[in-house]
C-alpha cells in the first residue's frame, strides 16, 4: 500500500481518536469489507432504516444476508428505536445505525438493545462526519463506523470510503481480506476520477450544481464519465471488481480536506443555524430534537414541502441547489424495491419523507447569500408535516 494512503488512514483515524482506519474506493466497499470481517453471510439478517441509499443495501445482499428495514422517526429521519426490538430475530447479526443527514441516532438505546442480545452495531457515518451524541463523535459507539467521500458527502474525494474501528481483531480481519481479495482501481478509473475532481473544483458552485448534475448524469449514462454508481449497481449483483481499494489521488485529496475539517464543521453548524432562524422568521417549524444530546454536523438541511417535484424543477431553472434525496425508501427512484426485500407500506414514515423532503446546501461553497436565496425560494412553497 502506498505511503500516502497509509498517511491518509493514519490521519483519519487520529481525527476520531480511533485505533485503525482503512480506505476504500467507495463507502459501499467499506461497508462490504466490514460485513465480511464481521462474518455476516448466508441466512443472517442486517437491520437498517427504510430510508437509505440502495448502495448501502447492496453489500448486505452481496454477502448473502437479508436486509430488514425499520421505519424512521419523522424529525431526525433516523431509525425509530421503539420499533427496533420487534425486528430482531435469532438471525439478526448486525444493526446499522445510519446517522441520516447528520442527525445522530439514539445511540444509548441502540447500544443497550444490541448489547443485551449480543448483536453487533456498526455506524453509517456517510452523512455525519463530526456529529456528536452526548458529546462523543459518531462512528465511535459501535464496533466500527464507515464513511463515504462521494460528491454529496461532508467532504469529497470524488469517490471514496473509510472504515474506522478500535478492535484489533476486526482490523486484522479487514487487513487479511484486503491482502487476499482487494483489487486496485485501473489507470483509466484513476484518470477519470482526477479529471472529475478538477471539474468539480473549478465549476461546481450552488448556482451551477443543477446543470452540472444533469450533464454529469447524462455523460454517465453515455459512459463518458464515471458516475458514483454504474447502472448495474441498481441490481443486487456484485461486480467482479467491486472490492476495490483507494487511489493515491483520493488519499491526497482526503488529507487536504481533513486539514480543513474544523472549518468545514463550523461552517455547516453556522449555516444550519441560519436556516433555522430564517425559516422560523417566515413561520416555518424547525425540526424538533433534543439539542442537549444531539449535536448534528449536517451534510444537507432537510425540509418537508408539499410539491417536491415542482420545487425541484423550478430550482433547476432558477439556479438554486436543491437536493432530492432520499427519493424513495432505497434511493434512488430506479431501485427495484422487491429485489431488495422491501415491500411498499413497510415503512410508512420513510415513504412519506421520500415524497416530501428536499435538502438544502450547507457545504463550504454555500455561504450566507446562498442560504438567504435558498430560503427565499423554498418558502415560496408550502411546508409539509
Ligand atoms: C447513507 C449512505 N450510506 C452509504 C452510502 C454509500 O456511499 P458510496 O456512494 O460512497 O458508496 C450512501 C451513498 O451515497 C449513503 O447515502
Amino acid at each position: 500500500m502506498s505511503g500516502i494512503i497509509e498517511e491518509y488512514q493514519r490521519k483519519f483515524a487520529l481525527f476520531f481518536g480511533a485505533k485503525h482506519a482503512f480506505a476504500f474506493w467507495k463507502g459501499r466497499v467499506a461497508l462490504y469489507a466490514l460485513l465480511r470481517a464481521l462474518d455476516v453471510g448466508e441466512g443472517d439478517e442486517v437491520i437498517l432504516p427504510g430510508y437509505t441509499c440502495v448502495m448501502d443495501v447492496n453489500p448486505i445482499k452481496y454477502v448473502g444476508a437479508k436486509p430488514v428495514y425499520v421505519d424512521i422517526e419523522p424529525d431526525t429521519f433516523n431509525v425509530n428505536v421503539s420499533l427496533l426490538k420487534e425486528k430482531i430475530t435469532n438471525k439478526t447479526k448486525v444493526i446499522i445505525a445510519q446517522h441520516t443527514y447528520g442527525y445522530p441516532c439514539e445511540m444509548d438505546t441502540i447500544m443497550n438493545i444490541a448489547q443485551s442480545i449480543g448483536i453487533s452495531v456498526i455506524e453509517d457515518c456517510c452523512l455525519a462526519l463530526g456529529s456528536k451524541y452526548k458529546g462523543k463523535v459518531v462512528g465511535t459507539f459501535g464496533r466500527a463506523g464507515y464513511f463515504s467521500f462521494q460528491w454529496n458527502k461532508p467532504y469529497t474525494t470524488g469517490l471514496g470510503g473509510m472504515v474506522i474501528t478500535n478492535e484489533r481483531d476486526l482490523a486484522e480481519r479487514i487487513e487479511s481480506l484486503q491482502a487476499v481479495e482487494m483489487c486496485l482501481p485501473s489507470g483509466r478509473e484513476v484518470f477519470m476520477l482526477w479529471a472529475q475532481l478538477i471539474i468539480y473544483r473549478f465549476f461546481v458552485y450552488p448556482g451551477t450544481t443543477a446543470f452540472a448534475q444533469n450533464l454529469f448524469r447524462y455523460l454517465t449514462r453515455k459512459g463518458v464519465v464515471m458516475g458514483s454508481s454504474s447502472t448495474s449497481e441498481y441490481e443486487p449483483v456484485k461486480a467482479d471488481d467491486f472490492f476495490k481499494g483507494t487511489s493515491a489521488i483520493q488519499a491526497r485529496s482526503g488529507i487536504r480536506q481533513l486539514g480543513k475539517m474544523e472549518e468545514n464543521i463550523s461552517h455547516r453548524i453556522k449555516m444550519a443555524q441560519l436556516y433555522d432562524e430564517l425559516l422560523m422568521s417566515r413561520g416555518w417549524r424547525n425540526r424538533e430534537y433534543n439539542r442537549d444530546v444531539l449535536e448534528p454536523v449536517m451534510v444537507r438541511y432537510p425540509v418537508r414541502i408539499t410539491e417536491k417535484q415542482k420545487a425541484l424543477d423550478q430550482a433547476a431553472k432558477a439556479g438554486i441547489e436543491l437536493g432530492s434525496w432520499f427519493e424513495c425508501p432505497l434511493h434512488p427512484i430506479e431501485t427495484p424495491l422487491a429485489s431488495y426485500d422491501y415491500k411498499v407500506g413497510m415503512c410508512p414514515e420513510a415513504e412519506k419523507a421520500s415524497i416530501q423532503v428536499v435538502n438544502l446546501p450547507l457545504h463550504p461553497r454555500a455561504n450566507e447569500k446562498t442560504v438567504e436565496r435558498t430560503v427565499e425560494f423554498i418558502t415560496g412553497f408550502t411546508q409539509a408535516f
